[in-house]
């Protein structure tokens, strides 16, 4: 899509549907999609329209603050870019293009480790705070050497998801022969060639892979590597004593990201987190568990203040982000919506996923006779949540 057309969309939900009419089927789906049922993705989406608002009024103001402190960055958005791998699959500009929507935005971009641009280019391309998101992966050297990269490149922030002890089974990549190594089956050939404009931008950059792991020896083809990642990257036996490691190495701004109960989440601000995210990795992990803003009051009632806690799954609306801060949340992280954008129309249709969220959510604190995000709290809620309520 052009720039003008992605600009003309109004919900994030056009969005999505611009980039499913964009994207070959297989990669709509290794977005879209969940584990499993998928009961996790719907549940995070049922978890807000099980909240309901309540507006106070003759109470609001001219003009709304929307900024916002995470782990000590300034935001002038109360909504981060979660990490999400190999974003060239949705758009030739990927992470480079997501890191300067971010940017125009007043907001935090995420790295994943599984990146399809390295650390240092996504540096060298963001105009804004980026942060590197790590995988405790087996050879703990390997994460040492990841900590160090970011750390030179000027990440402000580490985020280490602890979700990933193995990979979920997201059975619409098995069905769609989308798994690493990649299987592709004649139907997803006719379909990619359906598909011209993204098989332009796709076939016109560099070989797609896991680039920050091209030189460690495995060979570079995208299939090698992406066997080895999935063999390597991931740790069931990973502890807390390696998040006791890992905050040893690195003295900066650590977040936490993958905790759904206030008992993981204490424990982790007692190691010394400055964030907890709460967060399934948008139901592409264990199916069936717990949706995020379901988890979220119990994490931020256990943490009490000491670490900020920010929401993360299943955000669609501004009414979603009102409705996470009215819980006690710092800010939301958002995953499928910008990547939804990356696929309709790169970085511009990034940028305009946080135009749309910012509106919804300028407009939504208007509606509820509110100044700020910062006057949120639970007597905007007409649903109970938490212990103190
Ligand atoms: C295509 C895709 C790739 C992802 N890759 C990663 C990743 O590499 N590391 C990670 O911590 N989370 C990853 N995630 C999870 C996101 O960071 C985030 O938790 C999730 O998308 C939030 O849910 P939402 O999509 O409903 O906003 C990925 C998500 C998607 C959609």
């Amino acid at each position: 899509m052009r720039g003008r057309s992605v600009r003309s969309l109004t919900t994030v939900e056009d969005v999505r549907q611009a980039a499913r009419r964009r994207l070959p089927r297989m990669v709509f789906d290794f977005i879209d999609g969940g584990a499993e049922d998928e009961t996790t993705v719907r549940a995070n989406r049922e978890g807000f329209a099980d909240l309901a608002l309540k507006p106070a009024v003759l109470s609001g103001a001219r003009t709304r603050d929307l900024s916002t402190t995470v782990a000590g960055q300034r935001l002038s958005l109360p909504v981060l870019l979660s990490p999400a791998g190999l974003l060239r699959l949705a758009h030739r500009e990927g992470e480079l293009g997501a890191a300067r929507a971010a940017a125009r935005a007043g907001t935090v971009f995420t790295l994943s480790t599984g990146s399809s641009y390295t650390i240092e280019e996504v540096a060298a391309a963001a105009d804004g705070p980026t942060w590197f998101q790590l995988y405790l992966w087996r050879d703990r050297a390997v994460v040492s050497d990841l900590v160090e990269r970011a750390r030179v490149s000027g990440y402000g922030a580490l985020v280490l998801t602890v979700d990933v002890p193995v990979v979920g089974q997201r059975e619409r990549d098995l069905r769609n022969g989308m798994t690493l190594p990649p299987r592709p089956t004649p139907r997803n050939v006719l379909d990619v060639l359906r598909r011209p404009d993204w098989l332009r931008g796709y076939l016109g950059g560099p070989a797609l892979t896991f680039a920050n792991f091209t030189d460690i020896g495995r060979g570079d083809s995208a299939t090698a590597l992406g066997a080895f990642v999935n063999r390597e990257m991931t740790d069931p036996a990973q502890s807390w004593d390696d998040l006791a490691w890992l905050r040893e190495q690195w003295r900066g701004p650590l977040l936490i990201k993958g905790i759904v109960s206030g008992a993981d989440a204490r424990h982790a601000v007692d190691l010394g987190v400055d964030g907890v995210i709460v967060s399934n990795h948008g139901g592409r992990q264990l199916d069936g568990m717990v949706g995020a803003i379901g988890a979220l009051a119990e994490v931020v009632d256990a943490v009490g203040g000491d670490a900020d806690v920010v929401l993360d799954g299943g955000v669609r609306r501004g009414t979603d982000v009102a409705k996470a801060l009215a819980i006690g949340a710092r800010a939301v992280m958002v995953g499928r919506p910008y990547v939804y954008g990356l696929g309709a129309g790169g970085g511009t249709g990034a940028l305009r996923v946080l135009d749309i969220l910012r509106d919804e959510l300028d407009r939504c604190l208007a509606l509820m006779g509110c100044g700020g995000v910062g006057d949120l709290d639970r007597s905007h809620l007409a649903t109970p949540v938490g212990a103190r309520s």
